[in-house]
């Protein structure tokens, strides 16, 4: 995928997963207010099952196959304060964005922050988010990040979700 990092906004600063990140990453993925309106696995809920998650994505960069896990860090401090993913979307040329704050620093717009900066990183793919109807913070920050409310959807055996889309560029 064609995404030049770091990517730097005002606040903050897009980047690889590094070992320091870990112990944040960890701290935010097994917080009951992370996955309160996710569906998360289980095992990604503990500890160690995180851990592993971040170990997968941090390892896969110069693989075939690299996982666009992010590290969100505070552009002063070089603190991590959330992540950002890209995954492919089965069966097209989308992508799938994710997008989670710490809690510490939610309600300061970082989210809409660093999601405008990938949009704008990948003009010309399309992207598409999928937030959990009662999840009124997430559906927030794709609006105000600049994608489309394409309404509800509910995949096939799936969970309901609103479906937001920014389209690749003509
Ligand atoms: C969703 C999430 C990333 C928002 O992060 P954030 O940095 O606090 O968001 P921002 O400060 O950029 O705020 C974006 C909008 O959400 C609103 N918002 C923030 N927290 C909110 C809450 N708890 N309830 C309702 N709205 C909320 C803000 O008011 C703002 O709305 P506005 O642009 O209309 O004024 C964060 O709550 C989070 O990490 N949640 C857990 C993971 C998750 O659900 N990710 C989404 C996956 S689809």
């Amino acid at each position: 995928m064609d995404l030049a990092l770091p990517i730097a906004t005002e606040r903050l600063i897009l980047r690889r997963h590094e070992p320091r990140d870990r112990g944040a990453f960890v701290a935010l993925v097994t917080d009951p207010r992370f996955y309160a309106h996710l569906t998360v696995p289980e095992r990604q809920r503990t500890p160690e099952g995180a851990a592993e998650v971040f170990d997968l994505v941090a390892g896969s960069y110069e693989t075939e196959e690299p996982v666009w896990g992010l590290t969100v860090a505070d552009r002063a401090t070089d603190a991590f304060v959330g992540t950002v993913a890209l995954h492919p979307v089965p069966f097209g040329e989308a992508l799938e964005l994710f997008y989670a704050v710490v809690p510490e620093r939610q309600g300061e717009g970082l989210a809409v922050e660093a999601v405008r900066a990938l949009l704008h990183a990948l003009p010309d793919r399309d992207l598409v988010a999928r937030t959990p109807p009662d999840n009124e913070a997430s559906a927030r920050v794709a609006r105000a990040a600049g994608m489309q409310d394409a309404g509800l959807e509910r995949p096939l055996g799936g969970p309901e979700r609103r479906r937001f889309v920014r389209p690749a560029r003509a």
